[in-house]
């Protein structure tokens, strides 16, 4: 078997945690590979909303195992309330999540320097959601993280040199800060225990050799990579394909269908460049129609126009084998619908994202009939309007891969397999 993956070709917020949901039940495993509580993923069924930070989107379905893996940094205080609230509802998710001794752990100390180091930089702050995921990865590639494997190995004395460390560095700020998260914390960690930590790169390749199916779920979007993401204002994990190999301890050649979610215009929430952004009337009706406010800090998220010059640059980036549109329901009351197909940049057309995204980009639009139909309980791709059709055909064109499925809600139930 191989591992099929799900990203985001976007800024993030493209609907994974729905899509993870509604496929869950087509494979035995789904692993989160990359980023931590930055993200929020969203899952909609029995008219009641959850969102989740750290835990993969396919806890909710029985007899489907979860998996944090390697690549993950994992915040104890976030996990322990994500765990409490799935114990509220009578799960016992000890049964069905793994997490990765290789997993690194977000300390009160790294949100404090998160925050230090944004607020230090004023006005061209990146906008991050302050959870520590910047200063957490900085530890690991800087060779000082403490790890999910640490806590039974004289964890107390680690953490304590670690937070030594924190103390000093911010010395260089002016911030104000108090440790009294710190009790939380280990909390948390006392919640951690409780569940099986493995070396989850052995039991991903022996589940592979079973003939296990595996899902990778990616969090943040492609726009949003440390490498290829609108630099500096992204995220500091590898959100590409690509991550999901390093994340997982698995090899490239054993990644099968690569799942790249977008959603039928655009969204951005922090700081950066953003070409198709609208900040009028039409940004309005998008954040309005779409509730376009952040899961995890509801923030308000910038809205614009698709843009293809960057869906082909995510596309080409993760290999993508199959689309999937969401929130194509919130175009339903549009009369035109408009597609960013190049950009003009100092007055030359080009089909490719420029290094400087900050420079005069003006995008270059393709106009398509809006369908006018109230989509959210269309079931089947047989009762699609002609103009949705027209437009699936036309993204598929220019995208040169199809759409495998449309996304008409927020709810489990409100998504088609168009292919
Ligand atoms: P994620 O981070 O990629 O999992 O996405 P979020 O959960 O942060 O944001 C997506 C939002 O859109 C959530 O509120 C979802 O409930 C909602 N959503 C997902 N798919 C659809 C859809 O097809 N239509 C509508 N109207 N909402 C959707
Ligand atoms: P999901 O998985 C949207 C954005 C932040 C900020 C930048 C850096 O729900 O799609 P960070 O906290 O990583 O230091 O923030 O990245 N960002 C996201 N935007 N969805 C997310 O996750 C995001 N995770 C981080 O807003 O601009
Ligand atoms: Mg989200």
């Amino acid at each position: 078997m191989k591992v099929d993956v799900l990203l985001g070709l976007q800024w993030g917020d493209e609907g994974k945690g729905k899509v993870v949901d509604v496929l869950t039940p087509r494979y035995d495993v789904i692993a989160r590979f990359q980023g931590g509580p930055n993200a929020g993923h969203t899952l909609e069924f029995n008219n009641q909303k959850h969102i989740l930070h750290n835990i993969p989107s396919g806890i909710f379905r029985e007899d489907t195992l979860n998996i944090i893996t390697n690549g993950v940094v994992l915040d104890p205080i976030v996990f322990r309330r994500e765990i409490e609230a799935l114990e509220a509802m009578d799960m016992d998710p000890t049964e069905n999540l793994w997490i990765s001794k290789k997993a690194h752990l977000i300390l009160p100390t790294h949100r404090i320097l998160d925050a230090a180091s944004e607020a230090a930089k004023g006005k061209s702050k990146i906008g991050s959601t302050l959870k520590g995921i910047g200063p957490t990865y900085m530890d690991k590639t800087g060779r000082n993280g403490l790890r999910v494997g640490d806590i039974d190995l004289r964890f107390r004395s680690k953490y304590e040199a670690l937070k030594a460390k924190h103390r000093q560095l911010l010395k260089l700020y002016d911030f104000e800060y108090t440790l009294e998260e710190e009790e939380k914390f280990f909390e948390g960690i006392e919640v951690i225990r409780k569940f099986r930590r493995v070396d989850t790169e052995y039991e991903l390749n022996r589940m592979l050799k079973e003939n296990k199916s595996i899902l990778a779920e990616g969090a943040q979007g492609t726009l949003l990579d440390i490498d290829f993401g609108s630099y500096p204002f992204v995220t500091s994990s590898n959100t590409i394909c690509a991550g999901a190999c390093t994340g997982m301890g698995l090899a490239p050649s054993s990644i099968g269908e690569v799942y790249g979610i977008f959603k039928a215009y655009c969204t951005r929430v922090g700081s950066g460049p953003f070409p198709t952004e609208l900040t009028g009337e039409e940004g309005n009706m998008l954040r309005d129609i779409g509730k376009e406010f952040g899961s995890t800090t509801g923030r308000p998220r910038r809205c614009g126009w698709l843009d293809l010059v960057a869906m082909k640059y995510s596309i080409m980036l993760n290999g993508v084998t199959r689309l999937i549109m969401t929130k194509t329901d919130v175009l339903d009351s549009f009369d035109t619908i408009r597609v960013a197909t190049a950009y003009s940049v100092n007055g030359e057309l080009t089909d490719r994202v420029p290094y400087d995204l900050e420079a005069a980009v003006e995008p270059v639009y393709t106009d398509l009939p809006g369908w006018k139909t109230d989509l959210t309980g269309v079931r089947s791709k047989e009762q699609f309007p002609q103009q949705l059709t027209d437009y699936i055909q036309f993204l598929e064109k220019e995208l040169e891969v199809s759409i495998a499925f449309v996304g008409v809600g927020p709810d489990r139930e409100q998504i088609i397999e168009s292919r």
